[in-house]
């Protein structure tokens, strides 16, 4: 199989000392797919590695990978396992192969737009390839191709978000976050806490309140683990004490990610994303959310968004291990909300930070009419 790719190893090289935390890679030796399994941090951390696609849809359902960018991401290096260990020997065969896969991958979780994104860019990749060299070799080459230059961008994003970012960030801010946007919910870096990271980078002495987020803990576990190992001071809050927070003075600023934004500028993120709006809103601080263009959905509403809804035993219980109330309780648990574009002072992606109204600086954004 030929895989030309010195221009991806140069481009990642360039990134080096932003990828401290490596979540998920390609290993080539093995031609194996690699990732961190997030439920285990920060008690361990297990690196797991399968050369079956129906083992990363696994992996995304289950959360063992999380987090919009990181969703997408594996979900393309899933198509080339699906490629690559396919025994279909005729270009057809091995389309029929990659749409099976495609869907599979498709089911996994379904309001990161980033999934459905990443895994239309590799089937259009697979049938570009198969329509212009009728091979199986150049398919099962050109959709592994497209999986890493996808992880190569994720990566420069990140960079490029936490640059335009760090601009809103002054000296000595204090900065609520929510869910984790970090190394672990991206290729690497991350979109809000890259944003946070670029400003430390630079020098700018912040600190960072973390709310735990519920019920999963991503903030308590995850956001917190990346953040002590930055050095980047770090204080953890349940999710309803921002109000708080930002009514006494103690906090100037939130930033928080996205699993999708439509170019209404409604954003889905992490359940409690929209009530720590509202508490920034209430107190006249800023509220920005960070993501890269790949998890915009070129349409306008919410009524769009999908919100993926979890089993109630993620509510009665913390992580499976302990029930915290009544048996037979009924528990609802949405895992994402909806920001409305009124309460979002602006949406840093790499392109630079788009503001109100998104309709307009969205679709120039993403060069749309
Ligand atoms: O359920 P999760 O942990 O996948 O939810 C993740 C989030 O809500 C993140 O804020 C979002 O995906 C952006 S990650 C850079």
């Amino acid at each position: 199989m030929r895989l030309e790719i010195d221009d991806l190893v140069a481009r990642i090289e360039r990134l080096r000392e932003y990828l401290t935390i490596k979540s998920l890679y390609w290993d080539f030796d093995a031609n194996e797919f690699v990732w961190l399994d997030t439920r285990q941090i920060p008690w361990s951390e297990v690196y797991v590695r399968t050369r079956d696609y129906r083992r990363v849809a696994q992996a995304i359902k289950d959360m063992e990978i999380r987090g919009a960018p990181a969703i997408g991401i594996s979900a393309a290096f899933g198509m080339a396992l699906a490629a690559m260990y396919s025994r279909a020997t005729s270009v057809d065969a091995l389309l029929s192969d990659l749409s099976q896969a495609r869907e599979v991958l498709a089911s996994t979780r379904p309001t990161a737009f980033n999934l459905f994104w990443a895994l239309d860019r590799s089937w259009a990749a697979a049938k570009r390839a198969a329509e212009a060299e009728k091979d199986a070799d150049a398919v099962r080459a050109s959709v592994l191709r497209e999986a890493l230059t996808m992880y190569v961008e994720d990566v420069e994003s990140n960079v490029n978000m936490g640059r335009a970012g760090s601009k809103v960030i002054e000296d000595g801010m204090r900065i609520v976050t929510h869910c984790n946007t970090g190394s672990l919910a991206t290729a690497g870096f991350g979109t809000a806490l890259g944003v946070i990271r670029y400003a430390w980078l630079e020098g700018k002495k912040i600190k960072v309140y973390a709310d735990e987020t519920r019920p999963l803990l991503q903030g308590a576990r995850l956001t917190v683990w990346e953040l002590k190992k930055d050095g980047i001071p770090v204080t953890l809050l349940v999710d309803g004490a921002s109000g708080l927070l930002f009514r006494r003075n103690m906090a100037d600023l939130a930033i928080v990610g996205a699993d999708r934004i439509t170019l209404s500028g409604h954003v889905a993120n992490k359940i409690g994303t929209y009530n720590l709006a509202l508490a920034a809103n209430a107190s006249g601080r800023p509220f920005y959310v960070a993501a890269p263009t790949s998890t915009v959905q070129p349409v306008e509403g919410e009524d769009k968004i999908v919100i993926e809804e979890r089993s109630p035993d993620e509510v009665t219980t913390v992580l499976g291990r302990l029930t915290i109330t009544v048996e037979g309780v009924e528990a609802f648990n949405p895992a994402f909300d909806i920001t409305p574009p009124e309460l979002i002072t602006g949406i840093i992606t790499e392109k630079g930070i788009a503001t109100r109204p998104y309709e307009k600086s969205l679709r120039e954004m993403l060069g749309l009419s």
